[in-house]
């Protein structure tokens, strides 16, 4: 992300940011360093966005930085934010799932009422990579089996009550914290553009994604739930792996 805002701000001119979901007001820091004139940190959590206020303050950025503790879908030009409008959106509103921090409905709001038109956007894109994998830990961390179920300090779950762990759509875990066996190969799954230039479409939520994967290795990636197994994805960030339950497999 760094290396991107810079290049943006130093090669494309930006001189108005507009920072969604500034957390700890990093992103903000960053294109001030690299040369943007103004940036408008916004920040929905009341208490990020003391954290954001305090760090912005021991950095001797509050004069480049205007913290808007808000959501973003609540703000309006130029009432919040005066002309002219930001020309570079940034943001890191991607949970381990990708879309859960509903970054479809700000990007949607921002790109069409925040943003200068033909703003840019960082990031443009994100790519859902998947991969098939068994890991008997984790698996157990979001399936309760037919034994457990039944014997809970001598206590009997309904199958309901298991049904609430199994809904969990995915969780994020570093797996070099847990063995693990990969089975299959990793094909891109679906890709996004968060930066509205096609029209907007994919900020709309519905698209759907599939992909066929190669058997590498022999393993069992189902067990007690014979339609759902552990799909491993790869936020196109980089960083971040997560897990989801299939119900497809
Ligand atoms: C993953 S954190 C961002 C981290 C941040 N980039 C940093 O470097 O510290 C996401 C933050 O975005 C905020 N957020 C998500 N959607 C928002 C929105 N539409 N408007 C304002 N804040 C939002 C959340 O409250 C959360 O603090």
């Amino acid at each position: 992300m760094q290396a991107a805002i810079q290049a943006a701000i130093k090669g494309g001119g930006h001189k108005t940011v507009l920072d969604i979901g500034t957390g700890t007001g990093l992103l903000s820091m960053i294109a001030a360093t690299a040369g943007a004139k103004r940036v408008f940190a916004v920040e929905g959590s009341p208490v990020m966005a003391r954290i954001a206020a305090e760090t912005l303050r021991r950095n001797k950025m509050a004069g480049r930085v205007a913290l808007l503790g808000a959501l973003s879908t609540s703000l309006r030009v130029p009432q919040d934010i005066p002309e002219p409008r930001p020309t570079l959106l940034v943001s890191e509103i991607l949970d381990s799932g990708l879309l859960g921090e509903r970054v479809l409905p700000s990007l949607r709001h921002a790109i069409k009422h925040l943003l200068a038109p033909g703003g840019c956007c960082i990031p443009a894109a994100a790519t859902v990579i998947v991969q098939c994998i068994e890991c008997p830990q984790l698996r157990r961390q979001h399936v309760l089996s037919g034994d457990h179920a039944s014997d809970h300090a001598g206590f009997g779950l309904t199958q309901d009550v298991v049904r609430l762990w199994v809904d969990e759509p995915y969780t994020c875990e570093q797996l070099a914290n847990f063995p693990h066996r990969v089975l299959t190969d990793s094909k891109p799954i679906l890709h996004l553009r968060l930066d509205g230039k096609d029209g907007g479409t994919d900020l709309v939520p519905g698209k759907k994604g599939s992909a066929t994967l190669r058997a590498t290795s022999t393993g069992t990636s189902c067990s007690s739930h014979p339609r759902q197994c552990y799909v491993l994805t790869e936020c196109s960030l980089g960083c971040l792996f997560c897990f989801g339950l299939c119900r497809n497999h």
